[in-house]
């Protein structure tokens, strides 16, 4: 297997690193030797993030508290990194929520929050943040998709369709970047073991028990297909099978399938 490349020294800024599989990825990036930058809303939990990747690993880990639902946020966040000389080398767009449920039925300050945290704040997070790295001449962007991305998803309506968004966004960008020295790449996870289905409000089935991976796993596929400039990775061979199967039905039939997967 080739080497993969060295990151020591690297900074990279991961959103939503107060739990799951953003938390994950800063723990993964800090074994590897970066310094990191961890967002989210909830400060404490960050610091404690930060207390325990500083006492394993000699990086340096700063902490930002931010809605980036917010308007100005990511801007805001971009300015705190130039007025501070951090140039960010790796952005984990990772940052997300879901709102499961009929979308009769949904409420449309969670649909507005999750659109513009999913969607809007990774746009522009991607906008402010590529030019540095185009003028260094360095850099990675990680897109978190899901497997919802791939087909209509009844009870995450919304949710699938901005996971859908974000999977074509992504591939796209890294076409375009194909010739620059920035990689992109996209991570469509399945069901994982993190916060995101208690505060989406699903209610997890035993098949989706069952078959969740965690968070480490999902992660570390991420951070090898990142490394190895690959632009989209399915992680877990169950996932990668499902997803290649649907090809292959018509489109109805594989909006059913989800259905009932969720069901
Ligand atoms: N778990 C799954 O089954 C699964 C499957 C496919 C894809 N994904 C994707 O994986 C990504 C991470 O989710 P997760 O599974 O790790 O869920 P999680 O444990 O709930 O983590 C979500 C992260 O996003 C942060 N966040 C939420 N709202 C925010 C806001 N307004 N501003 C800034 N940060 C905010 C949360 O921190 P605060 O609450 O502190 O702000 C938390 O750190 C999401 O993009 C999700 O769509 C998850």
């Amino acid at each position: 297997m080739a080497e993969l490349p060295d990151i020591k020294g690297k900074t990279a800024l991961v959103t939503g690193a107060s739990s799951g599989i953003g938390m994950e990825f800063a723990f993964q990036l800090a074994a590897l030797g970066c310094n990191l930058v961890i967002v989210a809303r909830n400060e404490e939990a960050l610091k404690i993030v930060r207390k325990e990747i500083t006492e394993q690993y000699p990086v340096e880990v700063t902490v930002i508290a931010a809605d980036l639902t917010q308007e100005q946020a990511v801007e805001k966040l971009f300015r705190d990194m130039v007025q501070n000389k951090k140039q960010i080398e790796i952005l984990i767009n990772n940052a997300g929520v879901g709102v499961f449920g009929e979308f009769q039925n949904t409420s449309w300050q969670k649909e507005l929050g999750m659109l513009r945290l999913d969607i809007l704040s990774v746009v522009q997070l991607t906008k402010l943040f590529l030019p540095p790295m185009l003028y260094h001449k360095s850099g990675y962007i990680l897109f978190v998709s899901s497997v919802a991305a791939f087909q209509p998803c009844p009870l995450y309506a919304t949710y699938a369709a901005s996971k859908s968004f974000i999977q074509n966004f992504g591939e796209a960008l890294a076409f375009e970047l194909s010739d620059t020295p920035i990689s992109v790449t996209v991570l469509a996870p399945g069901v994982t073991s993190t916060h995101f289905h208690a505060t989406a409000g699903q209610p997890l089935t035993s098949f989706q028990k069952m078959s969740m991976m965690d968070s480490r796993s999902v992660v570390s596929e991420g951070i090898r297909a990142l490394l190895n400039k690959r632009t989209s990775v399915i992680p877990g061979w169950g996932n990668k099978i499902l997803i290649f199967i649907e090809r292959f039905l018509p489109r109805k039939l594989s909006t059913w399938f989800a259905y009932k997967f969720m069901k």
